[in-house]
């Protein structure tokens, strides 16, 4: 998810229980021009393999650089994008325009593929309009193109992330196609995985907005129904995505990056809606991390088990440029 699936959110996901973890969308045409922001995309650390880097455009020859660089920065799965609804990306023929082009994006995914060995995946959404069926089109002839698994966000790109997910399609496409399909959209509760995985025969869940400031739905999803976090251990994971945020992208993007991710970590009954908005009006993140230490001063130990549980940082990667994207 761009301007969420950080590096500090990924690993997260992963000591969490998640099989696989995806970067944020990497525009091909930023590769191409070496730009310093994009480039910080490609900054993998060692503990979030495997890992998806997705791609996004609509060159094929741009793609299939955009490819290479992102199998040499070390993912373990090339992901392409054509699902993102949202106008700055469309309106260059990117992201879910090419659902409406069938046979460029089929010329995309062949030129990825010819251009790495690592797997090729591709992400979708259901078509452009409300209504639209043509991924159920589009992705079979992906699949040709070679396309090694496909995931299905079963929703319109005019819908955006309003209306609900139509597994119904997900169904459909599993029938059509002989690459595993993964099925995205709404998938918030071990409850609901269960029943998307059993009503679509998918081959796994892809879990967006339900794990925004909830890494603990994941664990459930892979162990079973759990009692929610206590507070002390809300607080803690959120320290630590502090810290890990403010050692990828600096204090100053940090701080502002983060803010979103205060409501998300401290809503659902967690701490009181008063405290977020605190929060959010503090201006470092040290202040943010002294707060939390007050409100929940079990935290300190939590943390200091946690953070002794980390792999070391590899200082190497600390000095690749980092980025963050607006979101969307
Ligand atoms: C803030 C935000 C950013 C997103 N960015 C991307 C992206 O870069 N690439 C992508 O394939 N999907 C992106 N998505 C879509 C999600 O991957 C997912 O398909 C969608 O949110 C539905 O799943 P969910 O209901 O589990 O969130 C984004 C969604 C959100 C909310």
């Amino acid at each position: 998810m761009a301007g969420v699936s950080v590096q500090a959110f990924r690993r997260q996901g992963r000591r969490f229980g998640a099989g696989l973890v995806c970067s944020e969308m990497v525009s091909c045409a930023g590769l191409h021009h070496g730009n310093e922001r994009t480039l910080g995309y490609l900054r993998i650390a060692a503990d979030e393999h495997p890992l998806a880097v997705q791609i996004f455009g609509s060159e094929p020859a741009l793609m299939a650089e955009a490819a290479r660089m992102v199998e040499d920065a070390g993912a373990d799965i090339v992901d392409i994008n054509f699902g993102c609804p949202v106008r700055k990306v469309t309106k260059t023929g990117a992201g879910a325009t090419l659902l409406d082009e069938p046979d460029r994006a089929a010329r995309i995914v062949s030129a990825v593929a010819d251009a790495v060995d690592a797997p090729v995946s591709v992400k979708m959404r259901r078509g452009l309009e409300d209504g639209s069926r043509a991924c159920l089109d589009v992705g079979p002839r992906l699949v040709e193109a070679g396309a090694a698994s496909l995931t299905l966000h079963p929703r319109s790109a005019r819908q955006m992330y309003t209306g609900t997910a139509d597994h119904t399609l997900t169904a459909e496409l599993v029938e059509r196609v002989d690459v595993p399909v993964i099925a995205c959209g709404d998938v918030t509760s071990r409850a609901r995985a269960q029943a998307v995985l059993a009503s679509t025969g998918a081959a796994a869940v892809m879990v967006g907005r339900g794990a925004q400031g909830n890494p603990w739905v994941l664990r459930t999803m892979v162990e079973g129904d759990a009692p929610e976090p206590a507070r002390e251990e809300v607080a803690a994971e959120l320290i630590l995505f502090v810290r890990e945020t403010v050692r990828e992208m600096g204090e100053r993007r940090a701080a502002g990056f983060l803010k979103k991710f205060y409501g998300w970590y401290l809503g659902r009954g967690r701490f009181p809606r008063p405290f977020k908005q605190e929060l959010v009006l503090l201006e470092s993140t040290d202040a943010v991390i002294e707060r939390l230490l007050a409100a929940a001063p079990g935290a300190a130990g939590v943390l200091a088990r946690l953070e002794e549980e980390q792999p070391p940082v590899d200082d190497r990667l600390l000095e690749l440029p980092v980025s963050i994207y607006g979101g969307g």
